[in-house]
Parts: C-alpha cells; sequence; structure tokens
C-alpha cells in the first residue's frame, strides 16, 4: 500500500461494509501496521491490513471492491498476506461475523478454522449478530 491509495480504499470500504472503517482510520493503520493494496492496472481493488507482533499475526480488514468479488481476488490478497506473515507468524487470527459468508468461505479456503463465538458482539440493523474467531496455526501446516 501507498498513501495515494487511501482515497480509493476509503471509497472501497463504504461501499462493501455496514460499519465502515473512515479514512482516518486506515490513514492510522498505514502508520502502525502492516497494509497490502491490491491493483489491477492503476486501480486500487482490494487491500488488507494486518498485525505481527511477536509471532502472532491478526487481520484487521480485508476488502475487495464490489464490482470484483467473485473473482478469485479476495482469495490472492488473503494468500498473499499468508505469504507475508507465515515466515515470521506462528498463528494468524480474525474475526468475521456469522452471517458473513463470503468471507467465512474465503477464510476456510486457506485452512483457518473456527477457534470460538463471541455472542451478540455485533450490533447491526437486523438486531446482534455473533463473531467467530479464526485461526491457522502456522506450526502444524505441510
Ligand atoms: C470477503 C471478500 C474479501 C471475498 O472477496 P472475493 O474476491 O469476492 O473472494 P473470492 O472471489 O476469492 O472468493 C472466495 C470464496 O468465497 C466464496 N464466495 C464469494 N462470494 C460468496 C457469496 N456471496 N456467498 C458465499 N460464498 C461466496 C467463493 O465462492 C470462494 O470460494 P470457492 O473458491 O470455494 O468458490 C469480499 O466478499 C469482501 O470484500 N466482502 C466485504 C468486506 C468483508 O466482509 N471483509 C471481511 C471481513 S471479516
Amino acid at each position: 500500500m501507498v498513501e495515494g491509495d487511501l482515497d480509493a480504499i476509503a471509497e472501497i470500504e463504504q461501499q462493501v461494509t455496514p460499519h465502515p472503517w473512515n479514512r482516518k482510520q486506515f490513514e492510522d493503520s498505514f502508520l502502525k501496521h502492516h497494509c497490502l493494496s491490491m491493483v489491477l492496472g492503476d486501480q486500487v481493488v482490494g487491500y488488507a491490513v494486518f498485525t505481527l507482533v511477536a509471532g502472532e499475526s491478526e487481520i484487521l480488514n480485508i476488502a475487495i471492491g464490489s464490482r470484483w468479488q467473485g473473482r478469485g481476488l479476495g482469495s490472492q490478497l488473503l494468500n498473499a498476506v499468508i505469504e507475508r506473515i507465515s515466515r515470521e507468524a506462528e498463528h494468524l487470527f480474525l474475526e468475521v461475523r456469522a452471517d458473513n459468508y463470503p468471507a467465512q468461505t474465503l477464510y476456510q479456503n486457506a485452512g483457518l478454522v473456527e477457534i470460538c463465538v463471541r455472542r451478540n458482539y455485533y450490533r447491526t440493523a437486523d438486531g446482534p449478530k455473533d463473531a467467530i474467531i479464526m485461526a491457522i496455526d502456522f506450526c502444524f501446516r505441510p
């Protein structure tokens, strides 16, 4: 990710999630965390924000713009994150809303498994939704 990507990223974020991060949150993440942009031609189509500290990694945000979803780009982006962290991290964690099936499929395909559920963690217009915590343990990866 480069700083010039942040406007496009904040715009995609508004389209794809009901509780979007604002531009300032991406600016702060750009300074504090690890960030990848996915670019096609000169267009930003997706992004991932993740931490990598003391052998533990967490994906804080990952998304593909709505017009580019369903073409395998999310899988490529997640694989790029895993490739980046897997030599240093022992574990990768993330949190996903229980009704976010595309994201859960994406993560399961990459080998992440559900490790616990936080009941009623998200407030939504349809009422509270559980958060599923998923993880991959790189120590046991083939
Ligand atoms: C989650 C997200 C990043 C996936 O990106 P994508 O580019 O559409 O993903 P891919 O095309 O690589 O597909 C990944 C898997 O999800 C599946 N999938 C895609 N859309 C789906 C849908 N609407 N319902 C169920 N599964 C779906 C695909 O079939 C694929 O699995 P398969 O290879 O077994 O067929 C994208 O949907 C997104 O940005 N969502 C909004 C933001 C978000 O929810 N981020 C995650 C927060 S935890």
